[in-house]
């Protein structure tokens, strides 16, 4: 049985038929690009959680799989803010091909930290991966290698993103009521 929507949802933007298709397709890409090569998945706690491993169920080379949490003081959602690390890797990421996957680029403030910070630890290449994408507010330009969908300038939840924390678990992609 799927759950019911929640009051707070205005509209359906990708249902999880459509999430579940393109997270194949990019998989399948990605599959592709790295083949024979030292793939490694890096997870930004919390949002790209259930990104992460749906996109890894689909993928058919070996992958290995790191997390790292940032913590953002921006004063505002524009930032620019402070980004720093809360949480590091586990293991250090010299030598292999690094994704970091993200569960949406808005900015582009957080990923040019991180993208920075791992640069200096010598991977053998450094991409990004990330299921959404809102170049229409980005500020600071990041190379994003794969994307399953670009969206317009509206607040989303579902499949990992969350609003205060809550509609993570949802299977689809939704735009919030704009007085949630
Ligand atoms: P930025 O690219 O540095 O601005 O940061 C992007 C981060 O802001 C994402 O990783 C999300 O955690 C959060 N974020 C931005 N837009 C949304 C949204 O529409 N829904 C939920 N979280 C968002
Ligand atoms: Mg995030």
């Amino acid at each position: 049985m799927s759950k019911a929507q929640p009051p707070n949802i205005e509209k359906i933007l990708f249902t999880a038929e459509q999430v579940d298709q393109r997270v194949r397709e990019v998989a399948a890409e990605i599959s592709e690009r790295y083949r024979g090569r030292n793939l490694k998945l890096i997870g930004v706690l919390k949002g790209s959680v259930f990104f992460l491993t749906h996109l890894t169920r689909h993928i058919e080379i070996p992958v290995k799989i790191d997390f790292l949490a940032i913590s953002n003081f921006a004063p505002q959602r524009a930032g620019p803010g402070i980004v720093r690390i809360a949480k590091d890797l586990d293991d250090p990421i010299e030598g292999e091909d690094v994704l970091v996957v993200e569960d949406i680029v808005d900015t582009g403030f957080t990923l040019r930290y991180l993208l920075q910070t791992l640069a200096g630890r010598g991977p053998n290449s450094l991409g990004i991966c990330t299921l959404l994408d809102r170049t229409s507010r980005r500020i600071v330009q990041v190379p994003v290698e794969f994307r399953c969908f670009e969206i317009g300038d509206h607040f989303v939840v579902g499949c990992g993103l969350d609003y205060k924390q809550h509609y993570r678990n949802l299977e689809y992609l939704a735009v919030m009521k704009p007085d949630a």
